[in-house]
């Protein structure tokens, strides 16, 4: 990445964190409807009932689902309960539409940004409840200075319930190792490349090293018959995944961000591969869409077009 492009992520994601600007934009009513028109590319909406609907409708389209009510860092604690209540609700519905799906989270939304103990209970419920409802949960994993905590928490978790899953950074060093103690636990495995700016002493940047690490992550986890997601928008990497047969694997997952890449999804849903879409939904749209600006700054462009076209 270049130092332009550093500069530029990093202040996007402090303005998406900033709370006065949080606070200004929703009571806003020029900005408010403008911007969530925008974010409509990427993330469903602001309601349980929107992200159920556009859910149902894909899952009839043959697509797996994830859905992700959007938040993170979540420092209070009445908030991290609202958000846990949330998931429980979100699946109590699912589960009368019989979508024996899964759920994504970050544990710094349901605690962890308060303390890890709060964040292991809140998962044990939702996993309990997801359980119960055939349902599978699956941790995000965020900046490298909680993955020790989120690992901790999942590898505790995941010892009262089989149903829960995992992200793994690929760019992150420590990562080969933490493979190594994971893939013996039941819960998927979900390969991304990493969103998050991390020290060059703890991550590779996109490069063809990167993508070759991925490919061994991948390859590791087939070998050990483990279940396994992969998560990329990357073309020249979902090519070389095919044509070394990893698709056929019945324990794969492809899975994409809602709005990014749908063509290649479909095409890919068209060959009988598994095929997974993560939909986002919640009240913070605003930091979501603020994310995937910073990741692809050409998004800014997709959302613009998205407020013009009529
Ligand atoms: P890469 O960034 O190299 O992009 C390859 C190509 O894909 C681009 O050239 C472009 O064509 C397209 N593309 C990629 N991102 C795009 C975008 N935002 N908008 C438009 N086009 C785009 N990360 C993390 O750190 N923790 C996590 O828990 C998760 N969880 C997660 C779940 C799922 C289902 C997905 C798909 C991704 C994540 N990520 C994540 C994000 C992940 O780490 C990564 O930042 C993005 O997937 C982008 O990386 P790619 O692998 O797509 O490749």
């Amino acid at each position: 990445m270049t130092n332009d492009k550093v500069q530029f992520t990093r202040a996007l994601k402090t303005i998406a964190r900033n709370e006065q600007m949080k606070s200004y934009i929703q009571q806003s009513n020029e900005l408010y409807p403008l911007l969530l028109k925008a974010a409509k590319r990427f993330v469903i909406g602001e309601h349980r009932q929107e992200a159920i609907a556009t859910a149902k409708e894909l899952i009839t389209k043959g697509y797996l689902i994830s859905l992700d009510y959007i938040g993170e860092n979540t420092i209070d604690l009445k908030e991290c309960q609202k958000a846990k209540n949330e998931y429980l609700h979100l699946m109590e519905e699912m589960s009368s539409l019989s979508m024996q799906q899964t759920v994504s989270l970050d544990l710094s939304h349901i605690g962890l940004s308060f303390d890890a103990e709060t964040a292991h209970l809140h998962l044990l419920e939702i996993a309990k409840a997801a359980k119960l409802n055939k349902m599978t949960v699956m941790i995000g994993m965020e900046e490298s200075s909680k993955t020790d905590e989120i690992l901790t928490i999942y590898k505790k978790a995941t010892s009262q319930y089989d149903n829960i899953g995992i992200t793994i950074q690929t760019h992150l060093l420590r990562s080969n190792n933490d493979i190594q103690n994971l893939v013996d636990l039941p819960g998927r495995i979900r390969i991304v490349k990493g969103a998050y700016q991390e020290s060059s002493k703890d991550a590779i940047p996109r490069s063809n090293e990167l993508n070759n690490r991925y490919l061994h992550f991948v390859e590791q986890l087939i070998e050990a018959n483990h279940p396994v997601s992969v998560a990329t928008h990357d073309e020249t990497l979902i090519k070389e995944m095919e044509q070394r047969g990893y698709f056929r694997h019945p324990n794969l997952e492809i899975e994409m961000l809602y709005g990014i890449r749908p063509d290649l999804l479909k095409a890919l849903k068209s060959k009988g591969y598994n095929c997974k879409i993560y939909l986002p939904y919640g009240k913070d749209w605003y930091l979501y869409l603020c994310h995937r600006i910073a990741e692809h700054p050409e998004n800014l462009y997709r959302a613009i077009t998205e407020i013009i076209v009529p």
